[in-house]
């Protein structure tokens, strides 16, 4: 047993949602869902996570109910699940019934790739994609109900949460970036008018699954188009989005850094979670590089070594910089990675060869 975690072994309650400790599953996109259903290896490998010491899951992106969500995106992507029609309500509903019975906690994240998703992909190659320059007010509409939907669908199924992307450069964060909304109606403009849209998916899926059910909205600096972009170059700025998002009904920010130990701003050492967290009063979840000396980009092309920098999350936990500890990469490659922490054990190596398997 490694004590100086303890702290990171306490529990964390949020509404509904009550999380034996701190750690949870990072979203990542397996493209495992044939015709956007989830099967049973998608159920046992959330359901692995979740019996051994995982406290909360996130899921991978799950395209919200609108024919232009998902598609063809940077990565290539396919076999993205949905989480509307019988069949992949059905998927959904054994995984979460899975995770449950191994005495796990698990959110849907709802996705929409805005401009991201390549024209002419499928699962529907006749949608046209969306980004702030080409959505109508009925466009908006349309994908603002869409998100309630698949919320209220993800209440249906027995998720403990709804978790939102609001990061990335997908639909959601192109409205709030400044240098892809370009509009000049009530959608774009200043920042209180860039984040509207957001805040209008926020407060649908609050009305669609009630006031009860916590509603986590991911955030990031970084965009896949850009992975030293700003969407906010000062705290001020960055207050007047959180503070509005926390109003039309999140519960809890899962702050997408690179690295989550780098200071945001000058002048102060804080990551970019502890300035949220002060800004918007709402609890954080933290994330980016912990397990491993290099961040998600670089793994992609350099060489990547276990790094054990738990001690300084604690630190930053400690300080009062977040309240939750995401894991990606290194849960993906090891169910076991927090039993591994909590008991001091050796962590596996890297294996990027284990993208391609679904264990
Ligand atoms: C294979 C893979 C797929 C990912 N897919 C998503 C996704 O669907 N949604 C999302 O918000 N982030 C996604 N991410 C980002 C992770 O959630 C996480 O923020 C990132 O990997 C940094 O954490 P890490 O350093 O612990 O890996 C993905 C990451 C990986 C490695």
């Amino acid at each position: 047993m490694r004590t100086e975690l303890n702290p990171l072994f306490s529990p964390f309650s949020c509404k509904t949602l009550q999380v034996p400790n701190r750690f949870v599953m990072s979203p990542m996109t397996r493209q495992f869902s044939p015709g956007g259903i989830p099967g049973e290896n998608v159920a046992d490998y959330y359901a692995r996570r979740a019996a051994s010491d995982v406290g909360l899951i996130v899921t991978e992106g799950i395209g919200v109910d609108h024919p232009s969500a998902i598609g063809e995106g940077s990565m290539g992507e396919k076999d993205i699940p949905v989480l509307h029609g019988d069949a992949a309500l059905q998927g959904w509903r054994n995984v979460v019934d899975r995770v449950h019975k191994g005495g796990g906690r698990i959110v849907p994240q709802l996705w929409h790739m805005g401009a991201v998703r390549k024209d002419a992909s499928p699962p529907h190659p006749e949608a046209r994609s969306l980004h702030p320059g080409n959505m109508d007010e009925d466009d908006i509409a349309d994908v603002v109900a869409a998100f309630a939907r698949s919320a209220a669908n993800a209440k249906d199924v027995g998720f403990d949460g709804i978790a939102l992307h609001g990061a990335h450069g997908y639909l959601l964060d192109s409205f709030m970036w400044e240098q892809m909304n370009n509009r000049d109606d009530d959608w774009g403009g200043d920042v209180a008018r860039r984040t509207r849209f957001p805040v209008k998916v926020v407060e649908a899926v609050r009305e669609a699954v009630g006031p009860d059910m916590p509603i986590i909205f991911r955030i990031s600096q970084w965009k896949l188009q850009d992975y030293d972009a700003q969407l906010a170059d000062t705290p001020e700025g960055l207050g007047v989005i959180v503070k509005a998002l926390a109003e039309a009904g999140v519960d809890i920010f899962d702050v997408s850094t690179r690295v989550f130990s780098r200071p945001a701003f000058a002048d102060s050492d804080m990551g970019l979670a502890g300035w949220i967290r002060r800004l918007s009063g709402r609890p954080t979840m933290t994330v980016g590089g912990i397990g491993f000396d290099k961040e998600l980009a670089a793994s992609f092309t350099q060489q990547t070594t276990v790094l054990d920098n738990l001690d300084e999350v604690v630190r930053r936990f400690e300080a009062g910089e977040f309240d939750l500890v995401a894991i990606g990469r290194a849960l993906l490659m090891d169910p076991q990675w927090v039993v591994k922490a909590k008991e001091g054990e050796a962590f596996k190596p890297f294996d990027i060869s284990a993208y391609a398997r679904l264990e």
